[in-house]
């Protein structure tokens, strides 16, 4: 097979680049019909609510203290020049504390989230929507540029399959991240009252703690009480919420008043279906659901 010129890789990674991003014209836009109308905030915040009550892990950012007396981080050999600089970690999220829309957070003391938030800072959650199952259909310009990829690796010596051999060079998604909705929730964190006692089954401790390992069964060994490091359940209270719906010519995207954010009942987010909830769906599809996306 004939390896492709320079020009022919660049227009195709430009054409990648700007694909990925939310607010470009999409590839199929042409083909696909519009959208009746672009979801409310509202619409938006069922969706997102739906999202946080099934996605059990997240990305949590806090800031480092400016004051090295705050700053309970001191046995890390930290480097020095990190105060009110963000760190986001991966983190397992929960949706156990009712219907207020504020994520469940298992605080490990040694965490270094948790000592930020111990000298003051604020948090923010980041969460996507993960589809369960591969779209139907595969948008045809990831794989043209994959072997776009292994074209060019193939020229300079570096490849490592034949061209004609379709697999991937590493797994790589198998569905738009770009055309799915994620969010972001920023606020504070509070204690849980009540807690760490579970002394019966009905306590708020049990009952948070059967919620949190049922997500992650994992936890039992880090519950409130474990022997080696002091954890507490609390929560994050959700003050602003910004949400990346998909592309914007068919999703929301923006601020989510918090008013609606909480106002959102169990009954709603249970009633709506996200992207890729059910097998056959078609990534690019504009579906009856408010985000698009599903059949
Ligand atoms: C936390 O956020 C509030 C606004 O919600 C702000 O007033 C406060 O200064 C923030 N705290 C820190 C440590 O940045
Ligand atoms: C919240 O729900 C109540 C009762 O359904 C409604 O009256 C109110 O307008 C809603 N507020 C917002 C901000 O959606």
């Amino acid at each position: 097979m004939k390896a492709p010129t320079l020009t022919t890789l660049l227009s195709s990674c430009t054409a990648a680049a700007a694909s990925a991003l939310h607010y470009a014209p999409n590839p199929s836009s042409a083909n696909e019909p519009l959208p009746l109308r672009i979801p409310t905030s509202y619409e938006s915040a069922v969706l997102g609510r739906r999202i946080l009550a099934l996605t059990p892990i997240g990305t949590l950012a806090t800031t480092f203290p400016h004051d090295d007396a705050d700053d309970a981080n001191t046995n890390e050999n930290r480097p020095p020049g990190l105060g009110g600089v963000p760190l986001s970690l991966m983190d397992y999220i929960a949706d156990c504390t009712g219907d207020d829309g504020d994520p469940t957070l298992l605080a490990l003391n040694i965490e270094t989230h948790f000592r930020n938030v111990a000298a003051g800072s604020n948090i923010s959650l980041a969460v996507r929507w993960t589809p369960p199952y591969p779209p139907a259909k595969r948008i045809k310009s990831s794989s043209a540029s994959r072997s776009h990829l292994q074209s060019l690796l193939n020229y300079i010596g570096w490849g490592t399959q034949p061209e004609e051999d379709d697999e991937p060079l590493h797994e790589s998604q198998s569905y738009s991240a770009a055309n799915l909705p994620r969010f972001s929730l920023t606020g504070y964190v509070e204690p849980i009252p009540d807690s760490d006692d579970r002394s019966d089954p009905s306590s708020v401790g049990a009952r948070l703690a059967a919620c949190y390992t049922d997500a992650h069964p994992d936890a039992k060994y880090w519950l409130p009480g474990n022997r080696i490091h002091e954890a507490h359940f609390v929560k994050l209270v959700v003050t602003h919420v910004y949400w990346v719906g998909g592309f914007g010519d068919r999703a929301y995207i923006g601020w989510i008043p918090v008013e609606e954010w909480r106002n959102v009942t169990r009954e709603e987010w249970q009633d709506v279906r996200l992207p890729g909830e059910r097998k056959g769906w078609k990534e690019w599809a504009v579906g009856d659901s408010f985000g698009g996306g599903e059949l």
